[in-house]
């Protein structure tokens, strides 16, 4: 089923001002629902603009010409798009900047009340976000998000998105201006969000890494049109094409393309880390293997001479047993 219906979207900002801006060209696109798909560009391409069209936040522009339909509802109808606001979670880039009531629980509770949930329902809601998130609800919910530390305010604000557990959760930047631990603690919450909430996941990012390990299909904008469409292995295996893009090729296929330069052979299309450390530890494995059958072959030349050809060479090591006995 799809989740995610766009045909012939466009957008303009500033329209008929000296200023005018086309944002969005004729963009079509359809996700599959249960897809983590990552979206790419320059800054400037247009990503923010399409992603905010998702849940009505930006509106049509020309409804004749283009549609926007989010698992049914279609937002060019106001009554559908105010459904929209509950079924997209949109979590903007540094979303801790919209925190603001006195506690944790009232915060991530914001959402839920919105949506005329009963108290009870609410209360569950709160508690399962915030242990889902990671922030035991014991501890946190009584606290003010303004004494937390940077990367728990921002869990504050996913959890209060997955407290209206949306169908479709979109996440602009999700990860910028945090550590890599707390960058990898974050990519790890959005699989376990995908499982549990939402289904459904876009992911804006301009570190090529993070999309290389989350997602299942990538689309490149490149001022305001799609230019790829593909898995991560399709597109950031295709140095020419990212850089066509204005994007960097993930850190671990610029690795594995200099180790290649200089002859060491890898599997091919590698693109992200994990892959890399794997491939590297079988090279090692494998030139250690090597290592040791030699030592093995010249052991057993050496000891029982059974190996010998002809003219007295060993057939695995090539030495005679003159070149073995230089080598004691
Ligand atoms: N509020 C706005 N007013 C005018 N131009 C805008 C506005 N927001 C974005 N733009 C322009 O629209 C284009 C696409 O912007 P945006 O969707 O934010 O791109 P991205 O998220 O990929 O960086 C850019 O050229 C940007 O300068
Ligand atoms: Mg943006």
């Amino acid at each position: 089923m799809s989740a995610i219906e766009i045909k012939d979207l466009s957008f303009i900002y500033s329209k008929g001002t000296p200023y005018q801006k086309q944002a969005l060209k004729d963009v079509d696109l359809s996700v599959e629902e249960g897809t983590v798909l990552g979206v790419v560009g320059a800054t400037g391409s247009g990503k923010s603009t399409l992603i905010q069209h998702l849940n009505g936040l930006i509106r049509i522009q020309d409804k004749k010409r283009g549609s926007v339909v989010v698992n049914g509802l279609d937002a060019s109808k106001r009554k559908e798009r105010a459904r929209l606001r509950f079924e997209v979670g949109m979590v903007f880039q540094y979303p801790e900047y919209q925190l603001f009531e006195d506690t944790v629980a009232k915060d991530v509770a914001f959402g839920p009340k919105n949506m005329k949930l009963s108290k009870e329902e609410i209360d569950l809601r709160v508690r399962r976000a915030l242990e889902l998130v990671g922030l035991n609800y014991e501890g946190f919910a009584e606290r003010s998000p303004f004494d937390l530390s940077g990367g728990e305010k921002r869990r504050v604000a996913i959890a209060g998105v997955i407290a209206m557990q949306p169908k479709v959760l979109v996440l602009d930047e999700p990860v910028a201006g945090l550590d890599p631990v707390g960058r990898r603690e974050l990519l790890d919450l959005i699989g376990r969000l995908r499982r549990e909430v939402s289904p459904t996941v876009l992911i804006v990012s301009h570190n090529m890494d993070d999309i290389a390990s989350v997602a299942d299909r990538v689309i490149a904008l490149k001022d305001g049109e799609i230019v790829a469409d593909g898995t991560p292995k399709q597109i950031f295996g295709d140095r020419a094409l990212v850089e066509s893009i204005g994007l960097e090729v993930p850190p671990a296929k610029r690795v594995a393309d200099m180790l290649e330069e200089r002859g060491i052979q890898l599997p091919p299309q590698i693109i992200d880390m994990d892959e890399l450390e794997e491939a590297l530890a079988a090279l090692l494995k494998q030139k250690e293997g090597i290592a040791d059958e030699a030592q093995t072959a010249e052991a057993t030349c050496a000891e029982e001479g059974d190996m010998r050809s002809q003219d007295d060479s060993c057939a695995v090591c090539r030495k005679t047993p003159d070149e073995e006995g230089e080598d004691v």
